[in-house]
């Protein structure tokens, strides 16, 4: 679609925080520095929208974007960075749990995992945990820049298999080349065009 407008709308912790606008949402998860933020700002085609870092765990609550005043994007923290101070590491699954539980206007999520490695033990917890609660959601494998052309179908079989979905049903996606993008837009407009 044509990104008119995307702003940042608030940051929140608990529902009493969330937007009240009743957009349907979109949300973005994955490990930290997996590449969910530069994914949002590669999607939006805006360069800084999000704040991208070097350092994992930087984005430690929810992150809500309001685009084309339709629907919103939500950047929720990464999961499985041990240097994350435990007391911001016991937040984290109550937190995101509360978010996918309760919120009406979650129209989907966006899974994003790293096509150089297979799928990790949190990777896949939080894919179960999305499938196990019928939420509708797309596996991303990410960086896919940096996996040789020949590497990748194989890495993303390897991935399929463990996520238990049809090889074709995952996007590949990188955000430096911005391969993936038209895939993973497919996949979301059914979602925010109610
Ligand atoms: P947290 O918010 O800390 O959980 O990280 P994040 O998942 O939002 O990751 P972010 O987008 O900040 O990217 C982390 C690092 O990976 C940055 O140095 C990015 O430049 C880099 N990166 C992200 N996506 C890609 C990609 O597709 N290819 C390459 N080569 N690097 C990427
Ligand atoms: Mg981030």
């Amino acid at each position: 679609p044509v990104i008119r407008s995307a702003e940042y709308v608030t940051s929140a912790v608990a529902p009493q925080g969330y937007p009240q606008e009743g957009l349907p949402e979109v949300a973005f998860a994955g490990r930290s520095n997996v590449g969910k933020s530069s994914l949002i700002n590669i999607l939006l085609g805006r360069k800084k929208l999000v704040r991208t870092s070097a350092t994992p765990g930087r984005t430690q609550t929810l992150n809500f974007f309001r685009i084309n005043d339709a629907f919103v994007f939500v950047d929720l923290p990464g999961y499985g960075y041990a240097k994350v101070p435990p007391e911001i590491r016991k937040q984290w699954g109550p937190m995101v749990e509360q978010y996918l539980t309760t919120r009406r206007e979650l129209a989907g999520l966006v899974h994003i995992m790293d096509l150089r490695h297979p799928p990790t033990a949190d990777d896949l917890q939080l894919w179960n945990w999305l499938q196990s609660h019928g939420l509708h959601a797309v596996p991303v494998l990410t960086k896919a820049d940096k996996v040789p052309r020949s590497k990748r179908l194989p890495h993303a079989q390897a991935a399929s298999r463990l996520l238990g979905v049809a090889v074709t049903d995952i996007v590949l996606f990188s955000a430096t080349t911005r391969e993936g993008v038209e895939a993973l837009w497919a996949r979301l407009l059914p979602w925010i065009q109610q």
